[in-house]
């Protein structure tokens, strides 16, 4: 009983390293729960590594608690220790506008009173590592309607980072028709001259190219479209800004949702991704050359702030990386799901179907937490993904039925040490917005 209580649980590290700094850079993220006797209890605690690559899915049905554990893990980078919170940039894709309030100290009585029985946590607001980023299209339509907003900074990229392919699917043309002919020239000799450039310059290239009047209207018709959406343009938000040792950033991209008939979402995500993977391998080419002794690199001081490990965190991963189909963020996220460990890239997604996400997220994901997965499909869904699940010593069926519904309780795996524990995830620090939208009175 007694070694119940202190019974503390590292998840996504191997023994040795636990040995070594124990749960240093991890996540305090809530209780373990056992049945003793049939009986419902938690005692100990248990970790998740954060500060090393990792793919992690969060998993179960709407209104299990996803989003919430989400932000969980965002205070968990919050409250890491300086020196390694500051080699870690976070990168929350917000597709609903929940992350914001990782701004503000938690207000729900309740879970504030239940706050103490984690390590005896307080409300607190994490406002000093957040940095909410938001499309100008959302704040004019904010301000339209004489309300206020708060955000750090606007998000815009550079039209020289979208290259042809993401160009001919965005507009969703052919390179082998009249128009998509037209945008590959036009992109390619534009992208030739590697500078940044603007819907002018895209204009007045179009209008040297030889094609037909009315292919050049098209054409037209849709830059004029995309250069509405401000999302894109000459310049774009500084990425040392959006991409930061140390900092939360919050792209608040819901009002995005495909708007104008582009998926402009997956695009936003697709480029800030395929940058990351390019500049961490790189990096990390001559962070190996420096050790090596091959070569020196200046400054050994700011390398962890000035290029951090990156965590992207996705909510509703299946919009970006859907079992179905391709979206323009498809290849980048593989990608880094299959690669990005080496660089240190790495990837917390959450959803709500296993079975509407990629297959590769499942069987690459070294970590997965299921939150009430009591319906059978879903524990099979899991188990077909992931068979290391099964074969363990505790076997899942007989974990997952026994579970009830509790918020936050969830079933934790560790692909790698091949640990299973069933977990209370704690209560908020900071306040949770998540909750659906009712036309009942409170
Ligand atoms: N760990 C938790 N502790 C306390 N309440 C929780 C916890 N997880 C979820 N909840 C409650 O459940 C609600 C739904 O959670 P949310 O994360 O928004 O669901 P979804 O899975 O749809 O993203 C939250 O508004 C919150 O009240
Ligand atoms: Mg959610």
């Amino acid at each position: 009983m007694v070694r119940h209580m202190t019974r503390e649980e590292i998840f996504g590290r191997e023994e040795s390293l636990v040995k070594k700094v124990g749960n240093q850079g991890c996540c305090y993220l809530g209780k373990i729960v056992t049945y003793p006797a049939g009986r419902y209890e938690e005692s100990g605690s248990v970790y998740l590594d954060i500060s090393s690559p990792h793919c992690m899915l969060v998993v179960g049905k709407r209104g299990t608690g996803k989003s919430y554990t989400l932000s969980v893990l965002a205070e968990g980078f919050g409250m890491l220790d300086t020196d390694i919170r500051e080699r870690i940039a976070v990168l929350i894709f917000d597709t609903m506008s929940v992350f914001h309030s990782l701004k503000s100290p938690n207000t729900n009585l309740d879970e504030n009173k239940r706050l103490g029985d984690f390590k005896e946590l307080s409300p607190r607001d994490f406002r000093e590592f957040v940095k909410v980023f938001l499309p100008k299209l959302a704040i004019e339509k904010v301000k339209e309607e004489g309300k206020e907003l708060d955000f750090d900074e606007v998000l815009v990229l550079p039209l020289s980072e979208i290259n042809v392919h993401d160009w001919l699917s965005l507009l969703d043309l052919k390179p082998t028709e009249p128009v998509g002919v037209l945008l590959v020239r036009v992109i390619d000799s534009l992208l030739g001259k590697k500078e940044a450039f603007g819907y002018e310059e895209i204009y007045k290239t179009m209008e040297q190219e030889k094609a037909d009047e009315n292919v050049k209207n098209s054409l037209l018709n849709l830059f004029r479209m995309i250069e509405e959406l401000k999302v894109f343009d000459r310049h774009g938000t500084p990425f040392e800004e959006i991409v930061k040792g140390g900092t939360i950033s919050v792209l608040d991209i819901s009002y995005l949702g495909r708007i104008g008939g582009f998926d402009v979402r997956n695009l936003i995500l697709g480029v800030l991704g395929r940058r990351l993977l390019s500049e961490r391998t790189l990096y990390t080419t001559l962070e190996m050359q420096a050790q090596a002794h091959l070569i020196q690199l200046d400054d050994r001081s700011n390398i962890g702030k000035d290029h951090p490990l990156v965590y992207m965190v996705i909510d509703e991963a299946h919009l970006f990386l859907p079992a179905s189909q391709k979206t323009l963020a498809s290849d980048v996220l593989i990608d880094w799901i299959k690669l990005g460990r080496h660089p240190g890239l790495s990837l917390i997604m959450a959803t709500q179907e296993p079975s509407a996400l990629h297959e590769t997220a499942f069987r690459q994901s070294d970590i997965i937490l299921a939150h009430n997965v009591t319906a059978n499909d879903d524990i099979a869904a899991l188990g077909k993904a992931k068979q290391s699940f099964m074969s363990g010593s505790k076997d899942i069926q007989k974990i997952v039925s026994t579970m009830e519904f509790k918020r936050g309780l969830a079933v934790l795996f560790d692909d790698k040490t091949r640990k299973i524990e069933m977990v209370r995830v704690r209560p908020r620090m900071s306040l949770h917005t998540g909750i659906d939208a009712s036309a009942l009175r409170k």
